[in-house]
Formats: C-alpha cells, sequence, structure tokens
C-alpha cells in the first residue's frame, strides 16, 4: 500500500513538472530572434501599434495566444507559425527564424513576401511541414532544403522561383507532398524524388505538382501507383510518359497537355516508331559467322528432311 502511494504521489509530481514549463516560454534570445524575424517579414509598410506586431514583443509570452499565430508545445517551445493572407511584404529570414529549434509547423501562405528562401533555412531541423506558397519568392530553391529530412509537406507553388529542382529533394525520404506548380523551374525532373522503389523506413511521394513551369526532358518513372495527385501540364517536358502513369488509370491528358514534346498515353497523339534497324552491313564479322552457322544448320537440316520424306515416300 505503501508503496503505491509513494508511486501515485510520484505519477502526480511527474505530471506537475510537466505542466509547469507551459507557464514557462522560450528564451529572451530565442524571443529576440523571432520578434526580428517578424520585424523583417512584414515589411516597411505594415501597421504597428507599439512597436509590436501582432502581439510579437518581447513583454509578453509567445505561448498562451499572446502572440499571433504562434502555437506552443506543453513546454513552451514555439512548434507552430500560422500567418497566412496578412499581406506581408517583406522577406524571409530563416536564420532568425530557425532559432526556435523546435519549430515543426510554418506557414506563410498567400502574403507578398519578396527575395529569396534563404538557405539557412536548412536549419530548421524539426520542421515537418513547411507552406510558403502564393508569395513572390524569387531565385532558386536551396540545396539545403534537402536537410530538412522530416519534410512531410513542402509546398512552394504560386512564387517566382526560377532554376532547377534540387536532386537533394531526394533525401527528404518522409516527403509525401512536394507542390512546385506555378512556377518558373527549369531544368529537368530529377530522377531522386521519384522514389521508384523505396526503402521500408522512406515514403513514397503521394502528392507531385509541377505545372505551369519551365520543366525540360522526360518524366522520370515515378511510383505512379502510391500518387493520388500527380501533374505537369504546361512545361517543356519530352519524350514518351512513362507506362506506370497510364496503367494507374488516374492520370488522364490534363495531367500532361501543354508540353508539345511528350507523347503516349493518356495523350491522343502515339511516340513515333523508333526507327527500324538499318540492315546489317555486309563486312560485318559477327554476323556474318552467325549468319555461316544458320546457313550450315539449316542446310543440314534440309538434307536430313529431304531424306527422311524420301524414305518416307519411297
Ligand atoms: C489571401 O489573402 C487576402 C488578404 O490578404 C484575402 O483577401 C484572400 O481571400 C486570400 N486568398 C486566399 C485564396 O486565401
Ligand atoms: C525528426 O524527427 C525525429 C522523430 O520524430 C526526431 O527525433 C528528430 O529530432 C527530428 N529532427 C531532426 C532534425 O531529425
Ligand atoms: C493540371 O494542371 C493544368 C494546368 O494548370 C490544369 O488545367 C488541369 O486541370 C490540372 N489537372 C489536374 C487533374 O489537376
Amino acid at each position: 500500500m505503501v508503496s503505491i502511494r509513494i508511486l501515485t504521489l510520484g505519477l502526480i509530481i511527474v505530471s506537475l513538472a510537466a505542466l509547469i514549463p507551459s507557464s514557462s516560454s522560450e528564451t529572451d534570445a530565442v524571443k529576440l530572434s523571432l520578434v526580428g524575424f517578424m520585424k523583417k517579414l512584414v515589411g516597411p509598410d505594415f501597421p504597428t501599434q507599439n512597436n509590436n506586431i501582432l502581439g510579437w514583443d518581447m513583454a509578453t509570452n509567445p505561448c498562451r495566444n499572446q502572440w499571433h499565430g504562434v502555437r506552443c508545445d506543453v513546454f513552451g517551445s514555439v512548434v507552430g507559425i500560422f500567418l497566412s493572407g496578412f499581406r506581408f511584404s517583406g522577406a524571409l529570414d530563416a536564420e532568425l527564424l530557425c532559432s526556435a529549434e523546435s519549430l515543426f509547423l510554418l506557414k506563410l501562405q498567400n502574403n507578398t513576401i519578396r527575395g529569396p528562401i534563404p538557405e539557412e533555412i536548412g536549419q530548421c531541423g524539426n520542421l515537418a511541414i513547411l507552406d510558403l506558397s502564393d508569395n513572390r519568392f524569387v531565385g532558386p530553391i536551396p540545396n539545403e532544403m534537402g536537410s530538412l529530412t522530416n519534410l512531410t509537406t513542402l509546398d512552394l507553388s504560386g512564387n517566382r522561383l526560377s532554376g532547377p529542382i534540387p536532386e537533394t529533394l531526394g533525401d527528404l525520404t518522409s516527403l509525401l507532398i512536394l507542390d512546385l506548380q506555378n512556377n518558373q523551374l527549369t531544368g529537368s525532373i530529377p530522377e531522386s524524388i521519384t522514389r521508384p522503389t523505396y526503402r521500408a523506413s522512406d515514403q513514397p511521394l503521394r502528392f507531385f505538382r509541377a505545372e505551369n513551369n519551365r520543366l525540360t526532358g522526360p518524366i522520370p518513372e515515378f511510383n505512379f501507383e502510391m500518387l493520388a495527385k500527380f501533374n505537369v501540364s504546361n512545361n517543356d517536358l519530352n519524350g514518351p510518359i512513362p507506362d506506370g502513369a497510364a496503367a494507374t488509370g488516374f492520370f488522364g491528358a490534363d495531367c500532361f497537355m501543354g508540353n508539345p514534346g511528350l507523347c503516349g498515353e493518356p495523350l491522343p497523339y502515339s511516340c513515333p516508331q523508333p526507327p527500324v534497324q538499318s540492315p546489317v552491313p555486309s563486312g560485318s564479322p559477327g554476323r556474318t559467322e552467325l549468319g555461316l552457322v544458320m546457313m550450315m544448320v539449316s542446310s543440314i537440316l534440309g538434307v536430313s528432311l529431304v531424306s527422311f520424306s524420301f524414305r518416307f515416300v519411297y
């Protein structure tokens, strides 16, 4: 009995200990970084009250709904930032942002955030969901994005991103959703992101949209069976559509249209037949020997056939 009471008391103390930090919050250093991140993000024209933007202020606690758009865990660490549709027109300072090491979810869609996606975004190692869609980000997708190995959702659609889709996105083995539509991306779709065969620890991609870019080259063999959504319309892709795509029956012509160089099902134009093998040049030694052997074999067969039928008839 005594030991059970002690155990219960112990459990209560442990649960209290877990609750206490919820009233605490990030350190002043992290708060300072986040306030700096917000100042840069909103841009010069955003209305501020007493130097306080949407409650983001050193004097208050980011958790407990005091900072607009911030979510914390029970330990008082910032885990989510949701700031969509605020007409922010500044820049993303990822170095300041990523000082919030527990950050798991960042949604900044539908603002007018400008400038590049900084390579320091790779320091936000706990990010699982990153949505920067419908802004005015320019320049390349940084290779450092490939270090965010916990990412399950990456939405960069509706920006002005240019340059190639980094090979390093293939390192994102938890990635389920990759949305790159409506940008100015060039180069080919890297094989690395398709994961046609995947290890048990890897997730196959479920969602790939890259329509309305300037992608070139062939469509690699995705794991189409596992894809719920796939669209590469309005690019400059070429070559045959992989058989796996048509085989699923999910993906119609409207997932591939607007690529003059693409052919095959489900598009209405079939691919040109591969050029017929040109006749064997007469001097080719290997072929000649093979032909000789064939001739000998068939003549021996012919002779024996003739002699066989001869015997049979007479
Ligand atoms: C985007 O944000 C603006 C406000 O800045 C809002 O009026 C509009 O409805 C939002 N659009 C979408 C698609 O959410
Ligand atoms: C990724 O997720 C795992 C498991 O959820 C976690 O242990 C790890 O700290 C996360 N962050 C990084 C950078 O891998
Ligand atoms: C694919 O994208 C094109 C271009 O935006 C669009 O017209 C088409 O409806 C989309 N198809 C599907 C199935 O999403």
